[in-house]
């Protein structure tokens, strides 16, 4: 799927701004603090309800204005066309639209706009702790097992309840049918992930191989709780435990999908522009599994491409984008600049100054 055409309103320093973007290749170019990231961010939004940035929702709307919109014509993989629309206030009520009806999920336009982000702070996806990767792992599964989702939101209600529960002396008694439950949606989620995973990781290996030739990377998925036993006998073993501590400590929201090079931890062993190039494989390769998966594409997202990447890893990762025949969108301070990166016919430039973009 790709954006045909972008509007946003009120949207961080844009009043209003209109796009026709590039089925390609979208280079966004302009000084410190035109509203690159903004534009980018706008983007990201119709696929994730939420920034990427920290902060709260009321900064996305623009100074002195009372809602955002964000609104796309978006052409699926069969060709036809859809508009979504997510508009945000200041009270934070969301309305969310797709093809002019009001649409309370926010799953369904999620569904329709996958995203990969690739930013200067995207590297935590492999430094930082095991939520991040989870999200990864997450996405993926939700874009390609339409039946996680229903798994999902119910395990993450039981888990709220159980908590609640734990902290109370009802659990003793009430245990068994909500850790029946709780262990029959946890074990399914898990299994969602381990079969994505299973299928996702020889695709990756070999991106790697590309990317990284030196090094020899594994990918081992951990359930969050004892290997050897189910998650049912899990939360026997540590029901004393998760009374103590009034929260479960067993379960499929602790699970964590490890990286390995050569056997070692990739943070303690990779340079950060080795660490960033890995992360790109990961971005790179979901999009490209879910494509091979289900027959839709995503819109990659690059924040700052000229960061930290030399021009061998650069021009890797560049031609892995346009070989990916995806919509892209990159930002960077100079345009021409990154326009020599890229081998892509059909580009389109994006100059932006002080919250207005041009096509150039
Ligand atoms: N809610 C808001 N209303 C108005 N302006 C805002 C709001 N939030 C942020 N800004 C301003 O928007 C401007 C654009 O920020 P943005 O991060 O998009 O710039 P950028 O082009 O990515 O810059 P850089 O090259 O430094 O990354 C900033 O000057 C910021 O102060
Ligand atoms: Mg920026």
């Amino acid at each position: 799927m790709y954006l045909e055409s972008l509007a946003i309103t009120n949207f961080r320093n844009f009043a209003t701004a209109n796009l026709s973007p590039s089925k390609t290749l979208n280079i966004i170019f302009g000084a410190n603090g035109s509203g690159k990231t903004s534009l980018i961010e706008s983007i990201y939004c119709l696929g994730f309800g939420r920034s990427f940035r920290s902060g709260t929702y009321r900064q996305l709307i623009r100074h002195e204005q009372d809602s955002f919109i964000v609104f796309a014509r978006v052409i699926d993989q069969s060709g036809q066309r859809h508009q979504v629309g997510y508009q945000r206030d200041v009270a934070g009520d969301v309305q969310l639209r797709i093809n002019h009806a009001k649409e309370k999920r926010f799953s369904a336009l999620a569904r329709m706009v996958p995203i990969q982000l690739m930013t200067p702070e995207s590297i935590e996806l492999v430094i930082g702790g095991p939520r991040v990767r989870r999200q990864y792992v997450d996405w993926g599964v939700f874009h390609v097992e339409h039946s996680f989702y229903n798994d999902w939101v119910g395990f993450s209600k039981l888990l709220k309840q159980r908590n609640s529960l734990l902290k109370l002396k009802r659990f003793r008694t009430e245990h068994e049918y909500w850790d029946q439950q709780f262990a029959t949606y946890g074990e399914r989620i898990h299994q969602h992930r381990q079969q994505y995973v299973d299928g996702f990781v020889s695709v990756l290996t070999d991106r790697l191989r590309e990317f990284l030739p030196n090094y020899e990377f594994e990918f081992q998925l951990k359930s969050g709780w004892d290997k050897d036993l189910s998650l049912g006998d899990a939360l026997e073993k540590h029901r004393e435990q998760d009374i103590r501590y009034g929260h479960s400590t067993v379960g499929p929201h602790k699970a964590e999908l490890r990286i390995l090079a050569n056997g070692e931890e990739v943070k303690n062993l990779l340079s950060r522009g080795q660490l960033k190039l890995l992360v790109a494989a990961l971005k790179l390769v979901q999009g490209e599994y879910l494509q091979h998966k289900t027959g839709v594409q995503c819109i990659y997202l690059v924040d700052d491409i000229t960061a930290e990447l030399d021009s061998e890893s650069q021009s890797k990762f560049c031609d892995a984008l346009v070989a990916s025949q995806s919509q892209v969108f990159v930002s960077a301070i100079e345009g021409d600049r990154v326009l020599s990166f890229f081998n892509s016919q059909d580009t389109k430039m994006f100059h932006v100054e002080h919250g207005t973009v041009k096509e150039k």
